[in-house]
């Protein structure tokens, strides 16, 4: 109560007395304090190839209108810095720590280099640095953890070395880090499970050996990307138990063991889950399907084995499924073929066998199927094509299909690549392909397809390779016509 009204008695007092207003305006307003520290940052830039800086930044000009700069209404100070894509080369002079009002600064795409001063540890109403795409180097400073209010730390793509300072764990209002692009290793701290505000974690492209089971304690964090790092043994299960996750991507490490069959029974927001190159074995989840949010499931070069459970076909947000180069078996579930969002659609290099449900070929949103370098048997359905208006890519190649390449696929035009390599298919090629403009790949090499001599089949590869935007055409390995030109009995254009 005292100190309440002691406060309103000084504000008032501000007001009416003369001393007050001055030392107010000594506080609020000296702007030459800001002024002085970015002219010495400016004298620490050594190239300006816009001549942003150089020119703009002069003292006949207030500060507050200086490009990159923005003062708050409140005190007329300097309150962010942004000079992201400036192209600026040089070193942070310890004098940017003078802007004691800066809230944000976001330095991004330019070469900033050398490591930064401790000075900057007097930012504390910084809330937004953004450091990206500069080259920094030198490890991490503990003295981040004095930035008590910042929300963003973003300093991706540089050389930071060593391991994330403990320090951060000061950092409580701290709700995007985003690490990915350095060089920095060791395990990630214990102490980020401190930092409870914790939304998105980027550790992508370092050298990151372990995830500790502190991260079960960031009941807030919705993305979690340690990609293309070194993480070795299991995912520690708390993982799956962050019920706010949205994103999980762990792509590229060493991870081993398999998944927990209740793998979203604590995951009901989960949206993409991203294992792939790991060394993940076992069966794949069954009980996936309880995952109603998913839409991106990606776990390509693993040690999977098993069947696909036919309840895949209950994932009706999903709109990748990426099994690729893994030892899958059985055949393909038929319920696939029903997902009414799916786009991609990788199940190459395993072992599927028996025939492709008809319905795969039916599936108006689909763009990518992959099947190559499976057991997989039967012929293409006579209406092949005319079910997929936005089929890009189609991977058929290492398979044991037979019969007929159907003319209708030619009412795929939005076709881009044809691979139907190494398989049991006959009969002619059909000239319809040539419709098909947008075509940048056609392998049909290693069957026993043949071009018909009566007219107009004759000309089909002369057509096809005629298309404006095939780059590759492989025929090799088929008994062609022998009165074919020879070019054309092994064509392989560029
Ligand atoms: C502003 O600060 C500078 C350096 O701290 C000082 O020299 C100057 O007198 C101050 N100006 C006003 C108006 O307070
Ligand atoms: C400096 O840049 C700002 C913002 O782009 C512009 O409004 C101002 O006119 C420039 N001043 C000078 C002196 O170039
Ligand atoms: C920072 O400046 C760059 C370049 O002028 C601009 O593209 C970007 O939108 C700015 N960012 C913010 C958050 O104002
Ligand atoms: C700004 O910072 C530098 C170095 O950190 C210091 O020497 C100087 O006194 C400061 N200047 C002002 C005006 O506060
Ligand atoms: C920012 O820098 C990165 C890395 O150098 C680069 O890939 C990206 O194209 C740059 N972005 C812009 C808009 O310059
Ligand atoms: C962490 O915060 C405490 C209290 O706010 C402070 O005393 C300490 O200096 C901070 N540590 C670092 C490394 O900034
Ligand atoms: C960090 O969290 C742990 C519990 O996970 C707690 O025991 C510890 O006191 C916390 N440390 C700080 C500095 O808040
Ligand atoms: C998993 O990886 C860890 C660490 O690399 C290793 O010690 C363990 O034997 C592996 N487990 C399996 C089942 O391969
Ligand atoms: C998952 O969370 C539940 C409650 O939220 C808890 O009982 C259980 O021990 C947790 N499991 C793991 C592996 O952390
Ligand atoms: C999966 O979907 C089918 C209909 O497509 C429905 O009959 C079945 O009950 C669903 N299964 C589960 C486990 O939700
Ligand atoms: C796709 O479905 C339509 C009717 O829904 C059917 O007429 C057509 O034969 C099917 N095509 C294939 C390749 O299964
Ligand atoms: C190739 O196809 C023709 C029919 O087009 C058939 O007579 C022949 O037996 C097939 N050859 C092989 C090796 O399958």
């Amino acid at each position: 109560m005292e100190r309440i009204a002691w406060f309103f008695l000084l504000q008032y007092c501000c007001c009416m007395a003369a001393t007050c207003v001055t030392m107010a305006a000594h506080v609020q307003t000296n702007i030459s304090i800001d002024q002085s520290a970015l002219l010495a940052f400016k004298a620490s830039i050594t190239d300006d190839p816009h001549k942003l800086i150089f020119t703009n930044w002069s003292t006949i000009v207030p500060v507050c209108n200086w490009v990159g700069v923005t003062c708050a209404a409140r005190h007329h100070r300097v309150a962010v810095l942004n000079l992201s894509y400036f192209g600026l080369t040089g070193t942070i002079p310890p004098e940017l720590g003078n802007l004691s009002f800066l809230v944000e600064l976001r330095l991004r795409n330019n070469s900033f280099h050398g490591t930064l001063p401790q000075e900057l540890a007097s930012l504390h109403r910084l809330r937004l640095i953004s450091l990206g795409y500069n080259k920094f180097m030198g490890t991490i400073p503990s003295w981040f953890g004095s930035l008590s209010k910042l929300q963003t730390f973003n300093l991706y793509g540089n050389q930071f070395s060593g391991s994330i300072p403990a320090t951060i764990l000061n950092l409580s209002a701290l709700q995007v880090i985003d690490l990915t692009y350095n060089q920095l290793s060791g395990n990630i701290p214990r102490e980020i499970g401190n930092i409870t505000m914790l939304k998105e974690i980027y550790l992508d492209s370092n050298k990151f050996t372990e995830i500790p089971n502190e991260i079960g304690s960031l009941d807030q964090l919705e993305i979690l990307f340690v990609q293309l790092n070194a993480l070795k043994g299991s995912i520690p299960m708390v993982v799956f138990n962050m019920s706010s996750l949205t994103m999980l991507a762990l792509y590229g490490n060493n991870l081993n063991g398999s998944l927990p069959d209740n793998i979203c029974q604590h995951l009901p927001s989960i949206q993409d889950l991203t294992l792939g190159y790991n060394q993940f074995d076992g069966p794949l989840p069954s009980k996936l399907w309880e995952c109603k949010e998913l839409l991106q499931l990606e776990v390509p070069r693993n040690s999977f084995s098993g069947e696909i459970p036919n309840t895949f076909g209950n994932l009706t947000q999903i709109q990748t499924i990426d099994l690729g180069l893994n030892y899958l078996t059985g055949p393909i579930p038929h319920q696939i073929g029903h997902l009414p969002n799916l786009e991609i659609l990788n199940l190459g290099g395993n072992n599927f066998n028996e025939v492709i449900p008809s319905l795969i070929f039916n599936m108006s949103t689909i763009a990518v199927i992959s099947l190559f370098d499976n057991q997989l048997s039967g012929n293409l359905p006579p209406n092949t094509g005319l079910g997929l208006p936005n089929l890009q890519r189609f991977y058929l190649g290492g398979n044991k299909l037979s019969g007929a390449i159907p003319k209708s696929l030619s009412n795929a035009s939005n076709l881009e690549v044809i691979d139907l390599g190494s398989n049991l298919l006959f009969g002619v090629i059909p000239s319809t392909l040539c419709t098909l403009t947008k075509l940048q790949l056609l392998q049909l090499f290693d069957n026993n397809l043949t071009v018909s001599t009566s007219t107009p089949e004759l000309d089909v590869l002369f057509c096809l390779a005629n298309l404006r935007n095939l780059r590759r055409l492989d025929f090799s390995v088929n008994p062609l016509d022998a009165n074919l030109p020879i070019s054309f009995t092994n064509t392989s254009l560029q």
